[in-house]
């Protein structure tokens, strides 16, 4: 089972419990929800943190993280050494995400990307492999 933590601010809590409801139907995700819990105002920058330090400690192999556009929180989790966070509105973007970058989290927008949008494109962000090769190299000397 892959272990996945999700974590959102207030703008992206309603797609994350979409999304969570998404991963249940999927089948195959230890899902860890590292907050918020509530439509309530909170900060992004510590539930990008949250979510970063699980997957950079090896908690987690991957992280899903909203906010209302994703960038703020994916900007907050690409703080932390060894993250990879790729704020996506595509499926192509998720894709390439995954293929040239081994991005290790997805940010979504829960303002910005509509529900069925966000479920392709986390489906694709799951199912994609590194390619590694020339690609492994670059990504190594971001670290
Ligand atoms: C919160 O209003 C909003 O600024 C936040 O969710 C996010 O979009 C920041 O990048």
């Amino acid at each position: 089972m892959l272990k996945l933590v999700l974590a959102s601010d207030h703008g992206g809590f309603e797609l994350k419990e979409i999304i969570k409801k998404y991963l249940a139907e999927l089948g195959g995700y230890a899902v860890n929800d590292l907050g918020t819990h509530s439509a309530e105002a909170v900060d992004y920058p510590a539930y990008g943190r949250r979510a970063a330090e699980a997957v950079a400690s090896g908690q987690a192999e991957r992280g899903i993280i909203f906010c209302g556009t994703g960038t703020g929180i994916s900007i907050a989790a690409n703080k932390t050494a060894g993250i990879r966070a790729a704020n996506c509105t595509s499926v192509y973007l998720a894709e390439m995400s995954r293929r040239h970058n081994d991005a290790n989290i997805l940010a979504l927008g829960g303002r910005s990307v509509e529900p069925e949008l966000a479920k392709k494109i986390v489906k694709i962000w799951l199912d994609t492999p590194f390619e590694g090769g020339r690609h492994a190299r670059r990504v190594e000397q971001i670290g």
